[in-house]
């Protein structure tokens, strides 16, 4: 079979198609119809059929590989190396799945996880999954601001989060950022489950706050059965940065996804039972979902749950966990790769990474001279994929368990079967030729998977993604896209507001609102300017209310960093823009709205484009100035 019939297949034949991959995953009761488009853009999958995520990735693998490691833990930050087989993994997600029972919380209930890379983080999302309760990730490194938002558009019964992270040596305390998102939220949470690492110091909060270790104690020998959901319930939600600057909840099922991942093992990721996935992603990112916690276990692999650097004790330590547990698939994204591509190459060779059948890298793009230099360097094979919070699992890439197609340097390469991709003017919606850019986009029903709706709001995902290719109703991925004539894509950047900071996606219209929250700050706009190190990277152009604040460098300086520090506390060190310019004025159209993407060209020293409807050229000066350009 090649990939080009196996995908033509998967368009023209939906049904037949998804049944058959249905078959990777255990059903309860199985399904009746394949799909049920009747609503567009609403998709179905796998109608009636009863599964569950847990079973599926644990229970299932009981009987053949009870004793074989499950997960692998290992911080180089505290020194933990544990490994816990499926059995033990079992055992573990049975207490945490009855601490959550015993406080109330049910299917359907939300239960927000707020993590550092630690077990208890994936038995927690396991349990949730067991239940059918809906689990809710927050990225640890987001501040009390965003995760305040985030609790009150999931209203949580349960939060389960730790004393600190540990990033660098540096400890990184969580605690007092919960409770002071919980402080600004309308909606409070009834308990939260606290696992103390001993790491940071925590005041609990009488009647709210539960210890996990005592928690875990009480239920030790707790059997919990797993509740058999149907496909199209709620897995989870996971909340990710648009153009508007409140996050969107990523609304995923229980079947479509669970058959998805299994798909995507074998065709794309090509890993077998028994053997080792490597992730080097965060359990806050759709990449620790799908390829972290669910897609290795569901195909019965031990998957590595790392807390670290790429670089701490040294540059080898991914190479040397490689070698250790003899990963046979690596899943990391490029801001990692350019940050070993600073250190000594010896370190690629220094451990035996031979067990590695391919390395992938997904999230942001992946420039040609890193991709040469880690496959070189390595020896190993390169896979680039492109996909999205959205979709869950890879839109293109190359799917070496249907073919060995070769890779292309800068290409994440061709459509994966389900996704029928077009690339749309942005304009007229017509598709365009080869060599021309357009707009990425999925013609519907998307496959199983992929999101199923923003949580709570059917209307702002309609018109979120479905509506802004004019009379077309087609997904938008708002990214910018060619194809050459042999049919890779390339992907070239958003069409949207939304900015990659090393892998992180990030709303620039968040951080323009948590500037504006200054007193100081009048009006701001933030771009993301390309970064050689990190992808992109903030910048951000303030009005000030009142200029003379800024008259002396010195003052100058210490709003600057004032600015910062507000980005810092409301949403997390990774939002911090990299220089705040004071500008008297922004540059804008006539009808008011800024012109993001000729500031953006500026920072990056390119062409403004055209800009006839700009109302004062004089603002564009400012920008200049302000870059010393
Ligand atoms: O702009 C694309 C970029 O990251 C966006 C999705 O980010 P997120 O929702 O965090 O999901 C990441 C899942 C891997 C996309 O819209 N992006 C992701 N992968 C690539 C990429 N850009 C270029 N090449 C990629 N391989």
């Amino acid at each position: 079979m090649n990939l080009e019939s196996f995908h033509r297949q998967s368009i023209e034949d939906r049904e037949g198609f998804w049944a058959k991959q249905a078959e990777l995953i255990h059903w309860n009761k199985p399904f009746g119809q394949v799909l049920d488009y009747s609503k567009p853009p609403f998709a179905r999958w796998f109608l009636g059929g009863e599964t569950n995520l847990c079973f599926n990735a644990i229970d299932r693998h009981l009987a053949s590989q009870a004793d074989k490691p499950a997960l692998i833990y290992v911080s180089t930050e505290t020194g933990e190396e544990d490994t816990y087989s499926f059995r033990q993994l079992h055992e573990e997600v049975m207490r945490m799945a009855a601490i959550m029972i015993e406080q109330g919380v049910g299917k359907g209930d939300r239960v927000l996880v707020y993590m550092p890379m630690v077990p208890q983080a994936v038995f927690a999302m396991l349990a949730c999954a067991r239940i059918g309760a809906i689990h809710s990730v927050v990225f640890g490194g987001f501040a009390a601001h965003s995760l305040a938002s985030r609790i009150d558009d999931a209203t949580p019964k349960l939060i389960v989060s730790a004393d600190a992270g540990s990033r660098a040596g540096k400890v990184v305390p969580y605690k007092h950022l919960l409770d002071e998102a919980i402080e600004l939220s309308a909606h409070k949470p009834s308990c939260v489950l606290m696992v103390d690492r001993k790491l940071a110091p925590m005041t609990r909060i009488e009647g709210r706050d539960l210890d996990y270790a005592s928690q875990r104690e009480k239920h030790l020998d707790a059997q919990v059965p797993v509740t058999w959901l149907e496909s199209n319930e709620i897995s989870y939600t996971l909340y990710t940065s648009g153009t508007t600057g409140k996050p969107k909840g990523v609304q995923r099922d229980v079947g479509g996804y669970a058959v998805a991942l299994a798909a995507s093992m074998k065709h794309i990721y090509c890993g077998n039972a028994g053997e080792t996935y490597f992730s080097s992603s965060d359990i806050g990112w759709v990449v620790g979902h799908s390829y972290i916690v669910y897609g290795p276990l569901l195909a019965g692999m031990a998957t590595i749950v790392y807390e670290g650097t790429p670089v701490r004790p040294d540059a080898g330590i991914l190479w040397r966990l490689v070698e250790k547990y003899q990963v046979t698939v690596m899943f990391s994204a490029p801001t990692a790769i350019r940050v070993l591509k600073k250190q000594d190459p010896a370190y690629l060779t220094a451990h035996d990474t031979s067990s590695l059948r391919a390395l992938f890298l997904a999230g942001e793009p992946l420039d040609e001279p890193t991709a040469q230099w880690i496959e070189e360097g390595l020896g190993r094979p390169i896979i680039d994929n492109y996909w999205q919070t959205e979709t869950g699992w890879p839109i293109l890439t190359v799917a070496h368990g249907i073919e060995k197609t070769p890779t292309r340097l800068g290409s994440p390469g061709m459509p994966m079967y389900g996704y029928d991709v077009r690339l749309l003017h942005e304009q007229t919606g017509e598709q365009v030729g080869v060599n021309e850019k357009g707009v990425v986009a999925i013609m519907p029903p998307l496959p199983p998977g992929c999101m199923q709706t923003v949580w709570g709001d059917d209307e702002r995902f309609v018109d979120t993604y479905f509506s802004s290719i004019p009379g077309k109703l087609v997904y938008s991925t708002f990214d910018w896209g060619v194809r050459d004539a042999d049919g890779y894509y390339f992907i070239l950047g958003r069409t949207d507001d939304v900015i990659n900071v090393a892998g992180h996606r990030l709303g620039t219209r968040e951080i323009e609102e948590s500037i504006s929250s200054h007193s100081s700050v009048a009006e701001c706009a933030v771009v993301g300017v390309a970064d050689q190190l990190k992808g992109q990277v903030a910048m951000a152009f303030a009005v000030l209310k009142d200029p003379t604040v800024i008259a002396t460098t010195s003052g100058r300086l210490a709003l600057e960093g004032e600015i910062m520090k507000v980005v810092d506390n409301q949403l997390g060190a990774i939002a911090r823009p990299s220089r705040v310019h004071f500008v008297t004025l922004l540059p804008k159209t006539r009808s008011g709205k800024v012109l993001r993407r000729a500031i953006q060209a500026l920072c990056e020293r390119r062409d403004p484009g055209d800009l006839t409807t700009i109302e004062d050229q004089a603002a564009l000066e400012q920008v200049r100035e302000a870059l010393a350009i």
